[in-house]
């Protein structure tokens, strides 16, 4: 497959999606953009874009290989990669095992509790309306994801995070909770998007140091350097630009 990005399709906070010669295959371009608290605090973080495009790449294929039906593809080049042109469920599907961010403060409890056993939580995908906590029942009612496709995500989620616990375990990480997004492609539900530290909340064990895009919300230290050390567990190399 040799399929070139075309014209723009979207532009997100993270990435750009384009269209390509095919009408079942998009771009997805990483760009070096961080947002936080829904775009109200930014900047450009060099490295960024390219880091998370190689390890979302990398999980991708990993669930993938454990039997997530995914839309990744490929990697292009160190910012791109080809999917499969999916129509995104507008229901976002989080994932904890480990009291966290809003899940702590909507609930008044202090961040690191364990959890029993992981909670699955659902978010209407909508930047108008801050991406607003929805339960099963008001997704199947109000026409955004099937009874069907809420059990498919469900499941596929909890696998995703069993994956990503061993994978991030192995290096010394605890994966506190993680937000995926779906798509409908063929009469299928498969993962899409991106699996990144933006989306995940990743915790060194032993010290609790925020490896994820907390350092960027909070205030925590320098994101670029966080990325490159994230990088570097990820991949036992250091990070060089292309
Ligand atoms: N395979 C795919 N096909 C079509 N669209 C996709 C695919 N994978 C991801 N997307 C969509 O591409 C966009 C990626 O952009 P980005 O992550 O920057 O969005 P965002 O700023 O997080 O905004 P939002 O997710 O709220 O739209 C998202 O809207 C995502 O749902
Ligand atoms: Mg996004």
């Amino acid at each position: 497959m040799t399929l070139a990005p075309t014209t723009i399709l979207y532009e997100g906070k993270a990435k750009q999606v384009y269209a390509t010669a095919d009408a079942d295959w998009v771009v997805l371009r990483f760009k070096d953009d961080a947002t936080a608290f829904n775009g109200v605090k930014k900047a450009s973080i060099g490295d960024k874009g390219a880091i998370n495009c190689r390890i979302s790449a990398h999980l991708l294929t990993l669930v993938a290989e454990a039997g997530v039906p995914t839309a990744f593809a490929k990697v292009l080049n160190g910012r791109d990669q080809l999917f499969r042109r999916v129509e995104i469920v507008p229901v976002e599907v989080v994932v904890r095992n480990v009291v966290a961010g809003g899940f702590a403060k909507k609930l008044g409890r202090a961040e690191g509790e364990r959890l029993a056993r992981p909670i699955v939580e659902h978010f209407y995908k909508s930047d108008a309306l801050n991406d607003p906590q929805i339960n099963e029942d008001a997704a199947i009612v109000m026409g955004w994801a099937s009874a069907w496709e809420l059990a498919c995500m469900r499941e596929r989620a909890l696998q995703v995070n069993d994956v990503l616990k061993a994978f991030w375990d192995a290096r010394g990480i605890d994966l506190i909770d993680f937000k995926l997004e779906f798509g409908r492609a063929g009469g299928a539900i498969l993962l899409a998007d991106e699996i990144t530290p933006d989306g995940s909340r990743l915790w060194e064990r032993g010290t609790g140091r925020h490896l994820d895009k907390d350092v960027f919300r909070r205030d925590l230290g320098d994101l670029g350097d966080t990325y490159r050390e994230l990088y570097q567990r990820v991949f036992g190399t250091e990070y060089r630009a292309e």
